[in-house]
């Protein structure tokens, strides 16, 4: 069975959206950044601070390479990791990619709180999410399908993802 790729940027819902994925088709769920910080055995935010983001970037390629081969997954990936064409095509290899959609307003709101996503940590946040939306809408536009999740529950966005999937 193909793979479910989650693509969309930080606060989107992947990592939830993938749980439910996960529970509903019995399915084991990977995420990148899970995958990073074993290999690399310290957090996202030591890396980008420590060896900076393109040394991240080029951990996360290999990660993404590597997940890619394997199939029946569910697969949360990083907010950046559509940002390399490589990574795209691995994940479309043997993967449904599904992005899912939020609107700045929104992922500010569920990301506020927390602090570790170095790429928002910065003094204003809310400018650095628009701007970063900007650069990467067209690469999230590559997926095969789109879910706009800023007014669904995770379980309403897992199950009409469900409908997404080939019937037999
Ligand atoms: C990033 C998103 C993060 C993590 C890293 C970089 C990005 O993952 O990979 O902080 O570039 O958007 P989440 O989207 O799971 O927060």
């Amino acid at each position: 069975m193909k793979n479910i790729v989650l693509v969309g940027f930080m606060g989107a819902g992947k990592s939830v959206v993938g749980k439910k994925l996960a529970t509903l088709l019995k399915r084991k769920l990977v995420s990148t950044d899970v995958l990073i910080v074993e290999r690399e055995k310290r957090p996202i935010s030591d890396i980008f601070k420590d060896s900076g983001e393109p040394y991240f970037r080029a951990v996360e390629k290999e990660t993404v390479a590597e997940v890619s081969k394997r199939t029946d997954l569910i697969i949360d990936c990083g907010g950046g990791v559509v940002l390399s064409r490589e990574n795209l095509n691995n994940l479309k290899e043997n993967g449904i990619v599904i992005y899912l959609k939020a609107g700045a307003e929104v992922i500010l709101e569920r990301v506020k709180h927390e602090k570790h996503r170095p790429l928002l940590n910065v003094p204003d946040p809310k400018a650095k999410i628009n701007e970063l939306l900007s650069i990467r809408q067209s690469y999230y536009e590559q997926a095969h399908h789109t879910i706009d999740t800023s007014t669904k529950t995770p379980e309403e966005v897992a199950r009409e993802i469900l409908k997404l999937l080939p019937h037999d």
